[in-house]
């Protein structure tokens, strides 16, 4: 089971970030392969001018392509998910992510922009024709501080059990996912009665 671990935030400290490796871990403990990309991994060139045709871009749509879900996590930046991440969801071709789950994983400085998700990004994951968008979960900052002085971060206790609440329906959904029949085996099969 392959799972693509997507953070849209540009800063380099960022609590959705936490959230996405948390969660990263638990699916690694429950035997998911998970590849992990940030919006930061891709050239500002790439991104600002839609270099469709870019090997950074190539490499994310071939692990898309082969994933049997998306885990996504955003800031909210003005009241909507990060511009950079909208850069990066638009290269990917139009069915990206037909047959796949979703997890979205959101973070906010209030908890007024909490529905951010559902009424921005959702949208934007049904274009790419995915198959199953979970409920997802959102953390306002007070709920996640960063450790000091090389100490993890701490989270606030219900947050936590939101999460796993969370991946255990995403892992549920995984395994419960039909498989995708390869074209390729099928042309190749040799059929007997
Ligand atoms: C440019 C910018 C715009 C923001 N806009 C909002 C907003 O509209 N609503 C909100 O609740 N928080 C807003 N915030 C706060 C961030 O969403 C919040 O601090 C979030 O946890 C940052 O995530 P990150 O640490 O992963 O980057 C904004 C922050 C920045 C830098």
């Amino acid at each position: 089971m392959l799972v693509v671990s997507l953070g849209g935030s540009p800063a380099q400290r960022s609590r959705s970030n936490l959230l996405l490796e948390r969660s990263r871990g638990w699916l690694q403990r429950q035997g998911v392969e998970v590849v992990e990309y940030r919006v930061t991994d891709f050239p500002a060139e790439v991104l600002l001018h839609a270099r469709f045709d870019s090997p950074h871009v190539a490499d994310l749509r071939a692990q898309v392509a082969n994933a049997d879900g998306l885990l996504v996590a955003t800031p909210v930046y003005k009241a909507s998910f990060s511009g950079a991440l909208k850069t990066v969801l638009d290269l990917l071709p139009e069915r990206a992510l037909e047959n796949k789950v979703v997890l979205p994983l959101s973070t906010g400085g209030s908890k007024a922009h909490l529905l951010a998700v559902d009424y921005a990004l959702r949208p934007v994951l049904s274009a790419l024709k995915a198959e199953e968008v979970l409920q997802g979960v959102f953390a306002d900052d007070s709920q996640i501080a960063y450790g000091e002085n090389g100490a993890p971060a701490r989270y606030e206790m219900a947050l936590l059990e939101r999460l796993e609440e969370a991946l255990q329906q995403f892992h549920q959904a995984l395994v419960r996912r039909p498989k995708v029949l390869d074209k390729n085996l099928l042309a190749t099969a040799r059929w007997s009665v």
